[in-house]
């Protein structure tokens, strides 16, 4: 039996234990359990780095691992989560896997670059970032989800929907409607091809970074890779010429970067990192929530009360009308499953810091280049840290008993100084797409989809997430 038929079985089968506990069980990607040969190490690795996830990491607080002569440590313990992401975050920076990834879609912009780099691009961008003027969005994240909505409507009754796709759209309307305007007409019909060209194929890359292959080595889509990262590069050079001659005055983030000045040179920020960072607020600033959104609909079809829920408080607070900003805090259940979904989906599952210099963690030496792990995956699945830790419990989520949720067990966006710079907006996003949705729908799930979560940097249902949509 091969491993993902295994997998599927197991799938398959707690399905059903599901129905008839009436608590959803969603179960955990297979982790690793013992050694494995080098090939056979690669090929779970190229199919899903969730699965070379050490089951001790659910248990422990520390796993070391030996990986092509190098020292590997994964880390689930909240002190050395702490240690590394925020008290002596100077000795643990970005990796050179992260960097192998991300860095010819992404440069030097925000999301990769490090020290003073890193500081004066997070300080530009910070002041778009502010919760209050978030909210004001409120209603243009509402149109795009009645958009997608009346698109649904034209369907017919039932009709199987590819839900990744539309809520990786919907979520990309909302960020070229909002932070970023203008992104639409350049870089959206991008959007849906070109992410997916580049992003499939990143498990061969992230295969060769830990077999120390060089990343110029041909593997199935790297032409496609190569030329969806030129194509975006240039549809957003596109944007950046177009906004350079014509400024519209705005504040919007875009003006922000733009008009940006490197505090130790003085000089304005150049087209090739304004770039880098437009790229990465693109990128960043929809695909995130949209698997976020893409899990939490998979998870409304499993558990359809916590949709019914949802659609029930909506009418309480917005009645039938359009989402408003004072709506957002008053939706309560709605947050609580969103949270409960990326605690069981984290749409960014693993976390990378690597040592800059020789050093220590946990009281046992290491040398500089050693990779530290931090699975959000399996920090937020914790055997010992979390009851039912594969159970969908929205009430985890109240707000009494979230208030008693410790620090650095659920982290979803991060930790420390480099926490999600767009987490208020995505959670505001998030509550306000999933409102309106399950406000006019409730999901089914098409038979034979079990879709496994894979992890290519965000976390992706495999094969999609084919889900029939019922509107109310
Ligand atoms: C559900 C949605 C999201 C999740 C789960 C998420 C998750 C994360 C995580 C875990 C990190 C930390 C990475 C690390 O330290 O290694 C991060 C960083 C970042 N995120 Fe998000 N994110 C989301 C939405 C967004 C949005 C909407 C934006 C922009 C509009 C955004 C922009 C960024 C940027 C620029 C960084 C790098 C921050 C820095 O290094 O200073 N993210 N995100």
């Amino acid at each position: 039996m091969t491993a993902v038929g295994s997998l599927n079985r197991s799938f398959a089968s707690s399905n059903r234990a599901a129905e008839t506990s009436g608590v959803l069980y969603v179960p955990r990607v297979q982790p690793l359990d013992g050694a494995l040969g080098a090939l056979s190490f690669f090929t779970r690795l190229l199919k899903n780095p969730l699965r070379i996830l050490p089951a001790a990491a659910y248990e422990e607080g520390i796993v070391w691992a030996e990986r092509a002569g190098r020292l590997v440590c994964w880390i689930t313990d909240p002190a050395l989560i702490k240690t590394v992401l925020l008290d002596r975050r100077d000795v643990f920076e970005r990796t050179s896997v992260t960097q192998r990834l991300l860095g010819p879609l992404l440069g030097n912009g925000v999301l990769t670059a490090d020290g003073a780099d890193w500081k004066w691009q997070r300080q530009t961008a910070a002041p778009v970032f502010r919760h209050h003027d978030l909210l004001s969005f409120v209603p243009v994240i509402a149109e795009a989800a009645e958009r997608l909505l009346g698109e649904w409507r034209q369907d017919e009754a039932g009709a199987t929907r590819n839900i990744d796709r539309d809520m990786t759209l919907v979520t990309f309307d909302v960020i070229s409607h909002t932070l970023l305007p203008g992104g639409e007409s350049h870089v959206g019909p991008l959007i849906g091809r070109a992410n997916v060209d580049y992003q499939k194929p990143l498990g061969w890359q992230m295969a060769y970074a830990n077999f120390k292959i060089p990343a110029w080595v041909p593997h199935p889509g790297w032409l496609k890779m190569q030329l969806a990262r030129r194509r975006l590069r240039s549809a957003v050079a596109s944007l950046v010429a177009e906004r350079r001659a014509n400024p519209t005055g705005k504040d919007d983030l875009l003006q922000r970067l733009a008009n940006a000045k490197n505090p130790e040179t003085g000089a304005q920020m150049p087209d090739e990192l304004l770039i880098d960072n437009l790229l990465t607020f693109f990128m960043a600033g929809h695909e995130t929530t949209a698997k976020a959104l893409t899990w939490t609909l998979f998870l409304l079809a499993r558990a359809p009360q916590w949709g019914n829920r949802i659609a029930e408080e909506v009418r309480q607070v917005a009645g039938d009308g359009p989402l408003k900003p004072e709506h957002i805090d008053k939706l309560v259940i709605t947050t609580q499953v969103l949270k409960e979904s990326m605690r069981l989906y984290p749409p960014a599952p693993i976390m990378s810091r690597q040592a800059r210099v020789d050093s220590e963690l946990g009281g046992a030496p290491i040398k500089a280049g050693t990779q530290i792990i931090i699975p959000i995956y399996a920090i937020q699945r914790h055997r010992r840290r979390w009851t039912n830790p594969d159970h969908f419990e929205p009430g985890r989520f109240a707000p009494e008993v979230e208030a008693q949720i410790p620090r650095y067990h659920y982290m979803p966006f991060g930790a420390g100084p480099r926490i999600c710079i767009g987490m208020a907006f995505s959670l505001i996003e998030g509550i306000a797409i999933l409102a309106t949705l399950a406000r006019a729908a409730s999901f089914g799930v098409a038979p034979g989809s079990d879709p496994e979560p894979i992890s290519r940097v965000t976390l992706r249902p495999a094969g999609g997430m084919p889900l029939s949509v019922h509107l109310r």
